[in-house]
């Protein structure tokens, strides 16, 4: 198993600097092939209704649910989600009706011998609203389908609005992971940042969940102001102790031109890349030493962990709601505003306003404003760009085999010339022999970039991305 160690050298070496100069340009992030800038709005509902019913003859068989709450009592100044600053509580009842009776929808024209192996509350914050609401959308899951034994049932929380009753309340409606965005303990970060800090001591969080058998990960991100390498070791160090099932450390994506209370956060001044890289590197080490591993770039989780266990097969899957084993990776069908659906061949994503969200579900049911459905040629590119983000490789003869295809008509599909991996290669980035790309420990900070190089949708002309590194 990887140890950061096995980085060859020091990630803040000059060394390492000058690569991180060198390939840092702006890319997609791949959480999705195509990404949703290539969504298009000739795509509509009827589109989205037949391929529901679609994909009940194509695998994944399983069903993922994603219901998405916008709400948040208060706008945290590095937010890149997408949120809606707290509604009266009437709109909150709209809102939650909409999501039933979109529910309703789609589920008529789901087949109901599938089992559900994925539901996940995210926003927004979803336990930011009374959970009357959310009992109240579990029951009508319940009510038509059946779980897989191993279903994940998870919601995404704000620890400042966590209480033992919320908690109890998670447990006894089914949830079993919770993900806490803790983002830093430091309150002066968070103050920064305009984030509330968690209403109980963050350990007793843990252990309250615990109590309830609900596995959690921590959230973090680096890269805000306030936080410096030392800092933000000391944040890994504290969430270690703890012992969460998972840690996620999300590098801070700044996009300001879509986010503009991010630009609040410049005053302030935002760590160099630098800085950063110390920051990661010291979150790698406090996780490593404690035995947690490496799942892509900005998970840990222990050994046993099933995303550990998926990895080590070359079996990790990653959906719109984060990665996925074999076993619980579904075609996700998702609700309320602004969500994505990602079932096997095609995206449809829903309006961005809830309140336009509610009107188009009064009148028509489902809500959808754009999408996308993949090609022939788009899945190949789907199955490449996956296998390299997830899996740290990509064997090309396996996948020319899988498609009975050659492994030139692939590289055509991918309008792929092997010349341009020459310098990932030539900074010991990759390995590439018989059609096979490893990519080296060191190489994973350059993943996007790596995966960019089998993208035939980029025109070299991208400017709207983040920043690849
Ligand atoms: C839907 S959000 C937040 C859930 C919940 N509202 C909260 O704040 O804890 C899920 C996670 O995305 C991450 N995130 C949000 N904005 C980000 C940004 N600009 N860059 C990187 N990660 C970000 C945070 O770690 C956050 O916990
Ligand atoms: S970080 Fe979470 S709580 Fe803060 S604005 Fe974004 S979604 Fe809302």
């Amino acid at each position: 198993m990887l140890s950061y160690k096995d980085f060859g050298f020091n990630l803040t070496s000059t060394e390492t600097y000058s690569l991180i100069r060198k390939y840092e340009k702006p890319g997609p992030r791949y959480t999705s092939y195509p990404p949703a800038t290539f969504f298009n709005n000739s795509f509509g509902d009827k589109d989205y209704i037949n391929l529901v019913k679609d994909s009940n003859r194509n695998s994944p068989e399983n069903i993922s649910f994603y219901f998405h709450i916008p709400f948040c009592p208060q706008l945290c100044h590095f937010c890149g989600c997408n949120t809606d600053i707290m509604r009266e509580k009437s709109f909150i009842d709209k809102y939650v009706d909409a999501i039933v009776a979109e529910f309703e929808t789609v589920a008529q024209h789901l087949d109901k011998s599938r089992l559900i192996s994925q539901v996940h509350w995210g926003g927004g914050t979803p336990n930011s609203v009374s959970m009357k609401y959310i009992r109240r959308v579990m029951e009508k899951i319940k009510e038509n389908f059946n779980y897989s034994g191993n279903c994940e049932i998870a919601m995404e929380c704000n620890p400042a609005y966590l209480t033992k009753p919320q908690i109890e309340e998670l447990a006894s409606i089914g949830f079993n992971r919770i993900s806490i965005g803790i983002q830093d303990f430091d309150p002066e970060v968070l103050k920064l940042i305009n984030r509330r800090p968690s209403l109980l001591p963050e350990e007793k969080l843990l252990d309250l969940f615990h109590e309830k058998n609900i596995k959690v990960n921590l959230d973090f991100v680096y890269g805000l102001p306030g936080q410096t390498p030392d800092s933000f070791e000391d944040t890994i160090k504290r969430a270690v102790k703890m012992q969460p099932e998972r840690i996620v450390t999300f590098s801070y994506a700044h996009v300001p031109w879509v986010k503009s209370a991010q630009k609040i956060l410049e005053q302030y001044g935002l760590p160099d890349a630098q800085t950063k890289l110390g920051m990661f590197e010291n979150a790698y080490k406090a996780a490593f030493d404690d035995g947690y591993e490496a799942i892509g770039l900005d998970h840990f989780a222990k050994p046993d962990d099933e995303l550990s266990l998926a990895l080590a097969q070359h079996q990790l899957h990653r959906n719109f709601m984060g990665y996925c084993s074999r076993e619980s990776t579904g075609q996700v069908y998702a609700f309320g505003a602004t969500s994505i659906s990602q079932l096997w061949n095609a995206y449809g994503q829903n309006c961005k306003s809830p309140k336009e969200y509610i009107d188009a579900i009064k009148t028509k049911g489902t809500a959808i404003e754009k999408g996308y459905v993949m090609s022939g040629r788009d899945l190949i590119c789907n199955q490449v760009i996956q296998e390299i983000m997830c899996n740290n490789r990509l064997d090309l003869n396996a996948i020319a085999k899988e498609k009975t295809m050659n492994v030139s008509d692939i590289e055509n599909i991918l309008n792929f010339d092997s010349a341009s991996l020459n310098p990932f290669i030539e900074d010991g980035l990759i390995t590439f022999s018989s059609n096979v790309m490893e990519v080296k420990p060191i190489g994973r900070l350059f993943l996007r970039n790596i995966a960019m190089v089998f993208d035939p949708l980029l025109t070299g002309k991208e400017t709207n991305y983040s920043k690849t590194v």
